[in-house]
């Protein structure tokens, strides 16, 4: 049966509604209705969206809520949560939501209690995170553990790392934190020279434990160690993966292995022992916080009306800017210097899952899907690519993120971050007839109706940023419930990997370039002579 969308007839009303209304100004919509504020934003708890200065009335929210239900959105929701296999081309579900379930749910995967499963690592990592962090864990000459070096790439790094800065205000217990991904050596050489090998711990994050960059780096970390001490030094690694023997076969004694499962997807798997570098930073007790802030994302999710539930708010509003109103780009732009990782990390969410031109059942996508994610520090791209968003000819989503809580901030600059926040919200969407004077003058126009997202909550704390993850991951999760794509799998990655395989013997010169496309044969020439 076809999956595309020109079968539904909601979604073919909304294409027609298009056509002939076009798009209104959202200046008119305001002056039309003084409650959108109201009528268009969700909230929980503290945390707001305010979808209002986007273009759309109530018949084009209506239009969406019957495209979800002809797209039978709940019916997705509840196979995501209930274990289903969601991920059709790796014949798995996807899980992420039994990470952060309480300890007494229950949830059978193939005959299997998957929560008890989670809570017996959540466990296993408590005990060597309340042990590193009470000076209990030993290095080769004997002195506690005081670093931490976690080797892993994409997902099983980017939401450590995004985490750690966000809640560095929360890594109060002595122990420092490095990441290393990048396989050329000079992120390792770095942390290198920032620890000592006697009193370091090396965390290798690698679902599959395949992962080219991590091994590589992994291995090299194994010998530098073993040349400090003497001898290898085997306690001093930790492993974090699905395959019990690939890690033993690294050399990762048996207490040290954290398991994951194949039905947490990498960029899915902050809630998993991935995490585990960041629990040893943060505490335990900050972790289990992070987990509640997904929970309570989960199960908002999972049972609030669509007017008025936020990923799902978010994701059909994804489709309509994308789909029908030629959007591009998505920018996620924080006003707060803790989440200059969040884009990057969405980012990967996003594009990661929503990259994808077929659907779930094989034929070609007959609308556009995932956009280009990108952002920044809300404060430096005002200065930056600003310009772009107010005045240039494309077309992208902004969120403007921002906390609101006046105590949390150490200087009393918060007025000035939000006025800054509202203003560019309301340049954004109003934009501003000009004057007279101005009339003449081309440049000085403001065309306004540039559709911004914002987003509220009081401070950025464990729970928040749980929240703030889980609306993602939810709201990428009805985007391509809508278009009818995987956003688990990403077998987009894997031809560029096979080939950088194939040619480490012609780099190294043990094989020659005859085969090779031209173009590739030119520029290992080129290497051959310059590097
Ligand atoms: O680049 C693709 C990818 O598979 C990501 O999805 C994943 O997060 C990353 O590589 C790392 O994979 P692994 O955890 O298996 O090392």
């Amino acid at each position: 049966m076809s999956n595309h969308l020109g079968q539904c007839s909601a979604w073919r009303e909304l294409i027609s509604r298009i056509e002939e209304y076009g798009e209104p100004l959202v200046s008119d919509l305001f002056a039309a209705d003084s409650d959108r504020f109201r009528r268009y934003s969700c909230a929980l708890e503290d945390l707001l969206v305010d979808l209002s200065r986007h273009a759309l009335d109530d018949q084009d929210w209506q239009g969406l809520f019957r495209l979800a239900e002809q797209r039978r959105l709940n019916e997705q929701v509840e196979a995501l949560f209930s274990g289903n296999v969601v991920n059709l081309s790796e014949g798995r579900p996807a899980l992420h939501t039994a990470l952060r379930q309480p300890a007494d749910a229950t949830l059978q995967v193939e005959g299997e209690d998957i929560t008890a499963q989670v809570h017996e690592q959540l466990a296993r990592m408590g005990e060597l995170v309340t042990a590193l962090r009470a000076g209990q864990v030993f290095g080769f000459d004997g002195r506690p553990i005081t670093d931490i070096v976690s080797i892993g790439i994409g997902g099983s790094e980017c939401g450590v790392t995004m985490a750690y800065e966000a809640l560095a205000p929360y890594a109060q217990g002595g122990l420092r934190l490095h990441t290393v991904s990048g396989v050329d050596g000079r992120e390792l050489l770095a942390a290198w020279s920032r620890i000592d090998p006697a009193t370091t711990l090396f965390v290798v994050a690698s679902k599959s434990f395949t992962t080219q960059e991590t091994l590589t780096n992994a291995r090299s970390a194994w010998q530098w160690l073993e040349q400090a001490a003497g001898h290898a030094v085997a306690e001093q690694f930790v492993g974090i993966s699905v395959d019990d023997q690939a890690m033993a076969d690294f050399g990762i004694p048996p207490q040290n292995r954290f398991f994951v499962w194949e039905w947490v997807g990498g960029r899915y798997s902050l809630p998993s022992a991935m995490g585990l570098p960041l629990a040893a930073v943060i505490g335990m007790e900050n972790f289990r916080e992070l987990l509640q802030g997904m929970h309570d994302m989960d199960t908002h999710f999972r049972s609030a009306p669509m007017a008025e539930n936020i990923p799902v708010m978010l994701g059909l509003l994804g489709v309509w800017q994308i789909s029908l109103r030629g959007a591009s780009g998505h920018a996620l732009l924080p006003y707060h210097p803790g989440l200059r990782r969040f884009p990057a990390y969405v980012q990967q969410l996003d594009m990661e899952s929503l990259g994808k031109s077929v659907t779930q059942t094989g034929e070609q996508v007959d609308c556009s899907t995932g956009a280009i994610f990108w952002g920044e520090i809300g404060s430096n791209a005002q200065h930056s690519f600003f310009q772009w968003l107010h005045q240039g000819t494309g077309r992208v989503i902004t969120e403007l993120v921002s906390p609101v809580d006046e105590q949390d901030c150490p200087i009393d600059h918060q007025a000035l971050i939000l006025s800054n926040v509202l203003g560019q919200a309301e340049a954004l969407a109003l934009g501003r007839t000009p004057s007279a004077a101005e009339a003449a003058a081309e440049h000085r126009h403001y065309s306004g109706n540039r559709p911004v997202t914002l987003v509220l909550f009081k401070r950025l704390d464990p729970r928040t940023l749980g929240r703030l993850v889980a609306m993602h991951e939810h709201r990428v999760f009805v985007q391509a419930a809508i278009w009818g794509i995987n956003p688990f799998d990403q077998w987009g990655v894997e031809l560029g990997k096979q080939l950088a395989k194939q040619l480490v013997p012609v780099l190294r010169g043990e094989s020659g370039v005859d085969q090779l496309n031209p173009a590739t044969a030119g520029a290992i020439d080129w290497i051959k002579r310059w590097g």
